[in-house]
């Protein structure tokens, strides 16, 4: 292979060097392109372009590859837990049996500060639990102690640890406030995810259904340079504090086309339902250029044969409804719909598969988490990825450059101010 790349501009030469990570993915390192040639380049959703180096997660979309820290997903899942998995992704190895205990215990007992409580508390019942998981996150900078907020805690389990137990904290909190209910003390005798139900719902609940729902946070818990990622590291390139990058990456999840499609699949599931499960119209309306409705859950910008995520989430789905006894009809409407697209040439020839977020929401839905917090079960598994991707860029030896992409112009040329009268 090469380690270095030409291109010509104008007749010219210009030599740019070939990066290639542990994986053989080649990259061409074009840091000098506009200072040698006075171009730069432009890349619509950065489909592309890489932002940075990174040892976290590798993803191979051909092939349906999904890795933390070298470590397979399938493996994880099964094998591992969120906790064990948070520690893996933020500290890069899998903990011993102190460092494990020494982080669980951390990751009890900080209540949220009383003023962090009123804000949730301000908001009305019908307001979306991301915008309350968003201030609230932010608002948090405003309530630690100046220590948090440097990077010399970087390397203690606090960081994470804490930021972990807030999140569930805020998210129950609002929950039981949308409800007319009074918060619920959380359990230190209880696991992450049993605490975290408790603390909604007030019961705790059978394990392998803890354990189901601790699965689907392993799946969500980083996916490389995503939107939201990336708006946590470019937050954090200006040196901004991990609780603001934070909530900036809760900001950016919140969308329908990356975290929000879990809400969003089950609006159209239960529309198709609605409308006698009719999923062949939903198809069509899919596939229509004319139409701005999209198959939700469908589709990835990186995967391209299978979501080794859906996969492991699909099968789990009957696991947890077999468990708790529920019968759901959506099921029905999500497995026909499916079918139905992986066999249409549009989405056969587009390479458009179910995705994280199709299957998800029926496994929350059956332990009875509304459809508007779905989005928030993603962020609550996301938050160590985030976390890691901070760290990894904050403490990085290279020198931390402020993001700061350039454009194209195409605006109006020079032309002089008009006062009113003359407009
Ligand atoms: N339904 C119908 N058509 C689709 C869909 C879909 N869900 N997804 C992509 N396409 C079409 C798209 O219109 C385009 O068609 P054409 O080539 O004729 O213009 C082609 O497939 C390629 O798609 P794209 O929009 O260029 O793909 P992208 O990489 O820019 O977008 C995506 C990826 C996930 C935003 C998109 O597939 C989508 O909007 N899916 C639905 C929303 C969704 O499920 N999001 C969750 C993503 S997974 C969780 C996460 O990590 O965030």
């Amino acid at each position: 292979m090469s380690d270095k790349v030409k291109i010509v501009i104008d007749g010219k030469d210009f030599e740019f060097p070939v990066i290639e990570g542990t994986e053989n993915e080649k990259a061409i390192d074009i840091s000098k392109l506009r200072s040698q040639t006075q171009y730069i380049t432009i890349d619509n959703g950065f489909g592309n372009t890489g932002s940075c180096q990174s040892g976290i997660t590798y993803l191979d979309g051909e092939k349906g590859i999904l890795r933390y820290r070298g470590y397979p997903i399938e493996q994880i899942a099964e094998k591992s837990n969120f906790i064990e998995c948070a520690y893996l992704l933020y500290f890069g190895e899998l903990p011993t049996s102190s460092q494990l205990n020494k982080f669980k215990k951390g990751l009890k007992g900080h209540s949220l500060p009383k003023g962090i409580k009123d804000i949730i508390d301000s908001f009305p019942k019908t307001a979306h639990p991301m915008a309350v998981l968003a201030a609230s996150m932010a608002a948090l900078s405003g309530f630690s102690s100046k220590e948090n907020l440097t990077v010399s805690t970087l390397d203690s389990e606090e960081v994470l640890s804490q930021m972990m137990e807030q999140i569930c904290t805020i998210t129950a909190r609002f929950y039981r406030n949308s409800i007319g209910k009074r918060p619920i003390n959380s359990d230190p005798s209880l696991s992450y995810v049993e605490n975290f139900l408790y603390m909604m719902f007030g019961k705790k609940v059978d394990k392998e259904v803890a354990k189901a729902l601790d699965t689907l946070l392993v799946l969500h818990a980083d996916h490389e340079q995503n939107c939201s990622s990336s708006t946590v590291r470019m937050v954090g390139s200006s040196k901004a504090n991990p609780y603001v990058c934070i909530a900036s990456g809760v900001s950016a999840l919140w969308g329908p086309l990356h975290g929000g499609a879990n809400q969003e699949v089950m609006n159209m599931l239960e529309q198709i339902q609605r409308d006698g499960g009719d999923f062949k119209s939903a198809l069509t309306r899919a596939k229509d250029k004319t139409n701005p409705f999209k198959l939700m859950g469908f589709g990835h910008r990186v995967y391209k044969n299978f979501d080794p995520r859906a996969k492991i989430i699909k099968a789990a789905t009957e696991t947890v409804l077999n468990k708790l006894g529920v019968k759901d009809p959506l099921l029905d409407v999500a497995r026909g719909l499916e079918a139905e697209a992986l066999k249409d040439p549009y989405f056969v020839e587009r390479k458009l598969y179910p995705n994280v977020d199709f299957y998800s929401g029926i496994i929350y839905r059956a332990l009875g988490i509304p459809t508007n917090m779905f989005t928030v079960l993603f962020a609550i598994g996301r938050l160590p990825g985030w976390m890691a991707q901070w760290k990894e860029m904050i403490s990085s030896k290279e020198v931390i450059k402020i993001a700061r992409p350039r454009q194209v112009y195409v605006g109006s040329l020079k032309r002089d101010y008009k006062s009113l009268k003359e407009r």
